[in-house]
């Protein structure tokens, strides 16, 4: 890390508590509301200000340009075994700060991360015999904020069992809110709703908002660690509060003082492009505790997993078992041939064969089938330069993994897997959970047990050099960047749906996607289906041109072709571009978007001086004029247009239309693509 950290600490003693009665108490607190604590982020442009009401209720509100965004939103804590943390409270003191520092993400969208903010520091304190203390920080920056608790340690709370936060988002203006409901059974796996903000019931986040005027707001958290998950219930009008998820002990939270919550985040930007471009999200992280993680290789990868999705083979034992020598032997040799560096391989150990959904306490992580030759197929790949990439499936038996831990591990280490896909597949809720004593408990997915579990996960890994690819996660706040060996996620509907799911995932799926689950980190989507079939020949709602733009527009470092390698040889055209693009980028540039309507974006390739732009569009055909300004003035480039073709359309048998066109460009020229119904285009901009 480089920079300068400018710290200008105030410390305002605002009241004297000196009585312990609480009609005083409401008194002091109501001439803190006079005063209350306030700063702006360095370009002024947002401002959160921190009040008591008279009853010491503590509120924050947050105006943009002078203009309220969120208007007076309470804060606090109920307590499953004290009075709530949310009157009686008088400002003590508040600090502010700034920092503007950059720091470099070992890989990841942007090389180069700012983090330029400003400080608030809060302390609030009960007027009450109690006399507990709450401090809220606040991160104010040009585009957003975020703030968290920190509860310091305190006679009167040396354990805070939370019931739930009060935090609330009371914002100032009604718009349009794209979201995925909360507290659900298939957990973040939904087709994203599109309605008012005054019409969203329970939420998952991110959850993004166009709001009346314009301005768009995503609400998230950053750096969920031993905590639990925040949903956003619309209480009433426009105003949405925090809702944690449950914990099986009763409490949502257990936590010893002194704790940090995570944070509660709030991107700000006039467009969508600025949403996508924040790095609020990254910078509220802490910085890498691993240390050097250069042995963690961005990359590309195919794998024995989509003909079992299409239910062409199987992940149990027996006539279709896919994960059999000689079929991994075929994906090797196919990987090798096109330069992919990965080879996941899903049925390959011992669990399968039961009713594994929502139960794997068969699994064994180190003990592949009698049909899957781990030594020979591990040194066949080596010898090829390919690596396996392992996989977990813990059918959401999380003690029965964690005892396995280090034993997994070390196997896959010792075979040359780089990379785990972990997968919890249970309904919401019914992570199984067994306590010492043999006691039986039903976790949610994203609840502070989960946390805790996948830190465990993470951290065992990173000791065997291996990344962890999630599906069925916690939801991602980040944490990439304190542990870099966290590469990837599922936690939205991915491709697995275009093969058996009902519906299907609908054209506007990845303009809505950019804008919601793609901010949290990471996807691990597995685009790239250019036969655009689905189980049985079901019709996948794409264009050839748009599977190719979807290795640009979603951004993860582990990066799948997710076709079968025979239909692969069907379009070797197309294909070219998904072995020409990469995995890990210098910079990234939304050029183009309205969120459920288009995304254009533009990355450039972290190894070469090539950049690659990906572009989407809903259901409706669009012509997009791509100004070309990313590019590099000093350089010409050869632009490969890979772009929907005469006709194509999703609706139809022309889907699978593409034409594919070189020519030469230069910074400063627009570039006009023409997309289809449901399609998309991709470019690679090869420099001279
Ligand atoms: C669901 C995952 O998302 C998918 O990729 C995987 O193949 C199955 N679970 C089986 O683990
Ligand atoms: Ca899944």
């Amino acid at each position: 890390m480089r920079g300068t950290l400018a710290l200008t600490a105030l410390t305002l003693p605002l009241l004297a508590l000196a009585s312990p009665t609480l009609a005083q108490d409401v008194a002091q607190a109501t001439t803190a509301k006079a005063g209350g604590a306030t700063a702006a982020s360095p370009d002024g442009s947002i401002r959160v200000t921190v009040t008591t009401d008279g009853d010491g209720r503590p509120y924050y509100s947050v105006t943009r340009n002078g203009k309220p965004l969120i208007e007076p939103s309470r804060l606090g804590f109920l307590l499953t075994d004290a009075p709530k943390l949310e009157r009686g409270f008088a400002i003590e003191s508040q600090q502010t700060s700034s920092a503007d520092s950059t720091w470099e993400q070992p890989w990841g969208e942007w090389k180069t991360i700012r983090d330029r903010h400003t400080q608030l520091r809060v302390r609030l304190k009960e007027g009450t015999a109690m006399a507990r203390v709450m401090d809220v920080v606040f991160r104010i920056f040009d585009d957003g904020v975020g703030f968290r608790y920190e509860l310091p340690d305190q006679p009167n709370l040396k354990t805070a069992n939370i019931a739930d936060e009060l935090t609330e988002f009371a914002l100032a203006q009604d718009g349009t809110a794209w979201w995925i409901p909360g507290a659900e059974w298939n957990r973040d796996e939904y087709i994203y709703n599109t309605t008012k903000l005054s019409a969203v019931p329970l939420a998952h986040t991110p959850m993004t908002v166009k709001l009346a005027d314009g301005t768009h707001v995503s609400f998230h958290e950053a750096a969920l660690v031993d905590y639990s998950g925040m949903w956003l219930q619309r209480i009433e009008g426009t105003k949405l509060k925090a809702v944690l998820q449950p914990g099986a002990k009763g409490p949502k939270v257990i936590r010893g003082t002194p704790f940090t919550t995570p944070w509660r985040t709030m991107v700000v930007s006039p467009d969508a492009a600025g949403i996508y471009q924040s790095h609020i999200m990254l910078n509220l992280n802490e910085p890498n505790k691993l240390g050097d993680v250069s042995w963690f290789k961005p990359s590309k990868y195919v794998g024995v997993w989509w003909e079992m999705h299409l239910d062409k083979a199987s992940w149990s034992t027996g006539p279709k078992h896919g994960a059999n020598t000689a079929n991994v032997k075929r994906y090797i040799d196919f990987a090798a041939k096109h330069g992919f560096r990965g080879v996941l391989v899903e049925g390959w150990n011992v669990g399968w064969d039961g009713n594994w959904f929502g139960n794997g306490n068969d699994f064994d992580f180190a003990k592949p089938t009698p049909d899957f030759d781990m030594d020979a197929l591990s040194a066949y790949a080596a010898k090829k330069g390919v690596h396996l990439i392992g996989h977990h499936e813990t059918g959401g038996s999380t003690t029965h993994y964690e005892k396995q831990l280090d034993t997994a591990f070390a196997y896959a280490a010792k075979h040359g897997i780089e990379v785990v896909k972990t997968g919890y597949v249970t309904d919401a809720g019914q992570l199984e959970r067994v306590e010492a004593d043999g006691t039986q408990l039903r976790e949610w997915h994203d609840g502070q047990y989960a946390s805790n579990h996948h830190l465990q996960v993470v951290q065992t890994a990173a000791k065997y050099k291996v990344a962890i690819n999630t599906h069925e996660p916690i939801k991602d706040t980040g944490l990439r960047r304190t542990y870099p060996n966290w590469v990837s996620r599922e936690g939205a509907r991915g491709m697995e749906y275009n093969a058996w799911g009902e519906p299907k995932n609908p054209p506007e799926h990845e303009s809505i996607m950019v804008f919601t689950r793609l901010l949290a980190g990471p996807m691990d989507f597995t685009p790239g289906v250019l036969s655009l079939e689905g189980k049985g020949g079901t019709p996948i709602l794409s264009t050839i041109a748009k599977q190719l733009a979807l290795y640009v527009v979603y951004y993860s470092p582990v990066q799948m072709a997710a076709d079968l390698p025979e239909n692969y040889d069907k379009y070797p055209a197309a294909f070219q571009f998904i072995k020409d693009v990469p995995a890990d980028w210098s910079d990234t540039r939304v050029v183009s978007a309205e969120i459920g309507d288009h995304v254009a974006i533009a990355r450039k390739d972290r190894g070469s001086e090539n950049w690659y732009l990906g572009a989407v569009t809903d259901e409706t055909a669009r012509t997009l004029q791509v100004k070309l300004d990313f590019l590099d003035p000093a350089k010409r480039y050869t632009a490969q247009i890979y772009r929907d073709g005469e006709g194509a359309d999703y609706r139809t048998d022309k889907r699978h239309a593409i034409a594919i066109e070189s020519r030469a460009v230069k910074a400063g020229e627009t570039l006009s693509l023409p997309l289809a119904p449901g399609g998309g285009a991709a470019v690679r901009f090869v420099a001279k």
